[in-house]
């Protein structure tokens, strides 16, 4: 079995059994494309999610909307949605099987059945999910594709609410669906999935971003589109201002989200090196694009795109003028009209989630091929690496046994970290070993242990993750402290 499929094996039955994953509806067999978020996923996403927010939105003066999921078909219409959005399927004459026609295969085969396709047969097939909304048939909706468009029709209300300036960004997390022909890969194509994105609005006059300087010399994994061009995949490093002065990017603005996303990745745990930005082609962008860069990372499924980086223009605004007969121009002090312009970084949650775990899981048995090893020698259980911000949980919280007011006094100190706005497990079942094997295959930094010594002392042992060193400190002051590491990223003692 190669390493990437015993990996994902593996990993898959660790996110079931603790209760990361599970598979939708799977008392009725699964839908395939949708997966639930267990106690312990769930709590993850979440951390990611806030991170995003954090780091992406609110450090850069940025706000949040969040618009409906069901949408009109003029709004999609509008948007090219309604009569773009599909895949060319071909369904095989002998098994009925359909599957998508990769551009640039020549020889199309039914996957299922080996039976060769033929490209004639070639049909469309609709990606987006249909719907009626009442009781009238005409009034057909679909639930959205990408949360997108509710920021670009919002978008007048939104700029009026805000000072009506210009730049402007208004990011959304939510929900995003697409009726995938072949759902698969874990939670790498999915039917539902969630999306982080943020719509740049700027005076194209003013294609400058204020904050340049910070990042001009901090560097940015890419593959240029010159370096494909010539059969190359290679990745180098450039600095923001290559960027611009070569014209990788079509400005100031994309090399800054580039760097900011870049940064935002590296701080949940991916590894520099295992992700970069692709420089799409000039036959992979919209025709309205003036740049696209998707982040590609590596993973056991091989390369997947994890975000994309887009140039949008005034495409989005400008259809829904047209669509909706508004005016959607903008007035600026000393300017006078303007249709801005956008740019738009657009993440996908679930396959940062699934890159993370495979990134983060770490075995001290020797036997495990393919897997990098923790430096935890006297250990041999599996455990996830997470950075502190994002680990499903801040802490678990143990009574060394559950007698003589131990599990009371545990019990306690959980509440007043919960009162503190932290997030802690607690769990009283089972040895202490065990259940610090337990905290550590959930990837949580912290184990906080109240013994005998603590009822009289009023202190507690602090256990780190990545080590499993311990250390003594006061009931007094605890969140406090594990806020501190938190924020410090302390994973060893
Ligand atoms: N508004 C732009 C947009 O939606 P996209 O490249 O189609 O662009 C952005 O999607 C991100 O959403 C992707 O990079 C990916 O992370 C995530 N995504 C898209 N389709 C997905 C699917 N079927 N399953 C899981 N994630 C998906």
């Amino acid at each position: 079995m190669s390493a990437g499929v015993w990996m994902q094996e593996e990993l898959m039955e660790l996110a079931l059994k603790r209760n990361f994953l599970m598979p939708s509806n799977e008392i009725y067999g699964h839908t395939a494309g949708f997966y639930d978020y267990g106690v312990v996923g769930a709590a993850m996403k979440r951390k990611l999610e806030n991170a995003w927010r954090e780091l992406f939105l609110w450090r850069e003066g940025f706000y949040e909307i969040e618009s409906a999921s069901v949408l009109p078909e003029k709004v999609l219409k509008a948007s090219g949605h309604v009569d773009n959005f599909f895949d060319e399927i071909v369904e095989c004459r002998k098994c009925g099987v359909a599957q998508k026609v990769e551009a640039g295969k020549e020889e199309l085969k039914c996957q299922k059945c080996g039976s060769k396709l033929d490209a004639a047969d070639a049909k469309r097939f609709y990606l987006m999910f249909e719907t009626r909304v009442g009781g009238a048939k005409e009034n057909v909706a679909y639930l959205r594709p990408e949360t997108a468009q509710g920021i670009f029709v919002d978008f007048p209300r939104v700029f009026r609410a805000l000072g009506a300036k210009l730049p402007l960004g208004v990011g959304q997390i939510g929900k995003s669906f697409r009726n995938e022909i072949a759902p698969r890969q874990a939670l790498m194509r999915l039917r539902e999935f969630t999306q982080m994105e943020l719509e740049y609005f700027f005076n194209p006059g003013e294609a400058k971003h204020a904050h340049f300087k910070e990042v001009a010399g901090k560097r940015v994994r890419v593959m240029s589109a010159e370096a494909q061009g010539k059969g190359q995949r290679e990745v180098r490093e450039y600095s923001c201002s290559e960027l611009v002065e070569q014209k990788i990017v079509p400005n100031e603005i994309v090399a800054y989200f580039m760097l900011r996303t870049a940064e935002f990745y590296e701080a949940v745990g991916l590894k520099r090196e295992k992700f970069w930005f692709r420089q799409l082609l000039q036959n992979e962008m919209p025709h309205y694009s003036k740049g696209n860069y998707d982040v590609e990372v590596e993973t056991s499924y091989g390369v997947v795109e994890l975000m994309g980086l887009a140039y949008r223009t005034d495409f989005d605004l400008a259809g829904h003028a047209k669509m909706s007969s508004q005016d959607l121009s903008v007035h600026l002090e000393g300017v006078g009209r303007v249709m801005p312009h956008v740019v738009e970084p657009s993440f996908g949650v679930d396959r940062l989630f699934w890159a993370l775990m495979e990134q983060s899981y770490r075995k001290s048995d020797t036997t495990a091929g393919g897997v990098e090893r923790g430096g935890a020698p006297s250990r041999d259980w599996a455990w996830f690496d997470f950075p502190p911000i994002v680990a499903p949980f801040d802490a678990c919280i143990y009574p060394l046994m559950k007698k003589d007011g131990l599990d009371e006094a545990a019990g306690a100190v959980a509440r007043e970290l919960r009162h503190e706005g932290m997030s802690v497990y607690y769990d009283e079942s089972g040895s202490i070993g065990k259940r610090y094997a337990r905290a550590d295959e959930i990837g949580v930094p912290y184990c906080v242990t109240v013994d005998y010594e603590s009822l009289k002392s009023k202190d507690v042992t602090i256990r780190y993750r990545n080590d499993g060193k311990q250390e003594r400190v006061p009931i007094k002051g605890l969140g406090e402290r594990v806020r501190q590491l938190i924020l410090d990223g302390k994973t060893s003692l």
